[in-house]
């Protein structure tokens, strides 16, 4: 819930927002150098993709939806040290793991507090998710291979997602034995990812299973279900997080069948799946409600939001079956349809703004 911000606060907001697009862009470019398709800048940060997406940009915009929901000023520091630490990255300097694992300690603390204020599941979930994240980044900065904490960045974002949902589906009765598998389901979910950096076998498939599992409760007993019948915004939105619960249930059933891979195609499919396929699923379906709550600058719904939607999971699935066909160019195909579904998706977004004030 988003309280009257003064106008300094709003203006510290936005300057936020626009480090978090400068961290996108230069992440989406980086990743279609990783492919091969040279374009800009993209090839200079192909080895900060990863960092730049998952914590200069995701990470950055969750914990300033956070510190919204706080509406404490020290909140923002979670956020500030996230964009800290894109600002670091993107200036190349050696230091910027450790702005991510200042950012995501301060996060505990702020879901800390969100906590004391308001203990219930989904508060929990969210603190246990940021609690994965700081893990996963200390060992980043202490010299981990990003892959190597990429596990623990999947448990943060799909601990994070699910609590965001859990919040959302307290509208729609669900059986507390249910909520009560989620809790269980989510504290695996955490468990294994941090195991599975720390390379305890078999975590990384168990972590499959979990995420598999976790899907099929979202499938089954997400609002998005009921959202789905109405018309609109909520429908589009509900398209958008049945999509994604799809994908996770697909990637949490190929890493449990095939296990961590730590380079390659089926490196690429387990971390898209959930990063192109869960987490920009979410973030497509959410945005047109957070980033007026987040901004202050309303978003209407237009139509034209599903064709963004169409080509990321289109090219998803090409990537995918690129990926596990060992079929480069197809994995390059999808690779850059997702990247051009993210731009498609900031064009309707202003354009549906655009057309709305006219
Ligand atoms: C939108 C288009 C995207 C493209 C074209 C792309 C491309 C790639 C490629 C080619 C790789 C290397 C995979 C390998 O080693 O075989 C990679 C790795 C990775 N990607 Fe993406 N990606 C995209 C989106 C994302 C998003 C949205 C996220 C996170 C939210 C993300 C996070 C990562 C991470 C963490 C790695 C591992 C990096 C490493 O090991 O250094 N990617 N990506």
């Amino acid at each position: 819930m988003d309280h009257v911000a003064p106008d300094r606060e709003l203006t510290l907001r936005r300057a936020l927002l626009s480090v978090v697009a400068a961290s996108a862009l230069t992440g989406v470019l980086a990743g279609l150098g990783r492919l091969g398709v040279l374009v800009g800048w993209g090839p200079t940060y192909a080895f900060e993709h990863g960092p730049l997406l998952v914590l200069g940009t995701f990470g950055t915009v969750i914990a300033l939806e956070r510190a919204v929901a706080l509406a404490r000023p020290w909140g923002f520091l979670a956020p500030l040290l996230g964009a800290v630490g894109a600002v670091a990255t993107l200036a190349g300097t050696s230091w910027s793991p450790w702005a991510a694992t200042a950012s995501a300690l301060a996060l505990v603390a702020l879901n800390a507090a969100i906590v004391r204020r308001q203990a219930v599941a989904f508060t929990w979930l969210m603190l246990l998710g940021s609690a994965v994240l700081a893990l996963g980044d200390a060992g980043w900065a202490l010299g981990w291979p990003v892959s190597r904490a990429a596990p623990t960045w999947i448990g943060f974002f799909v601990l994070t997602i699910v609590a965001e949902r859990l919040e959302l589906s307290r509208l729609a009765p669900t059986p507390r034995w249910a909520t009560l598998a989620l809790v269980v389901l989510a504290s695996l979910l955490a468990l294994f990812s941090f195991a599975g950096a720390l390379g305890v076998e078999p975590s990384m498939r168990a972590l499959g299973l979990t995420m598999a599992l976790t899907a099929a409760w979202q499938l089954r007993y997400d609002l998005a279900r009921r959202t789905l019948r109405r018309p609109g915004l909520p429908r589009f939105a509900a398209t958008g997080v049945l999509l994604g619960a799809g994908w996770l249930l697909l990637t949490g059933a190929l890493l449990a069948w095939r296990g961590w891979v730590p380079a390659g195609p089926l490196y690429d499919a387990a971390l898209h799946g959930v990063f192109v396929g869960y987490v920009l699923s979410m973030v497509f379906a959410h945005a047109p409600i957070i980033f007026p709550a987040v901004a202050r600058v309303s978003v209407p719904f237009s139509p034209l939001y599903y064709l963004p939607l169409s080509v990321l999971h289109l090219g998803l699935a090409a990537r995918m079956a690129g990926d596990l066909s060992g079929s480069a160019s197809l994995r390059q195909s999808g690779g850059v349809a997702n990247a051009v579904a993210l731009g498609l998706f900031v064009l309707s977004l202003v354009g549906a703004r655009y057309v709305t004030r006219r």
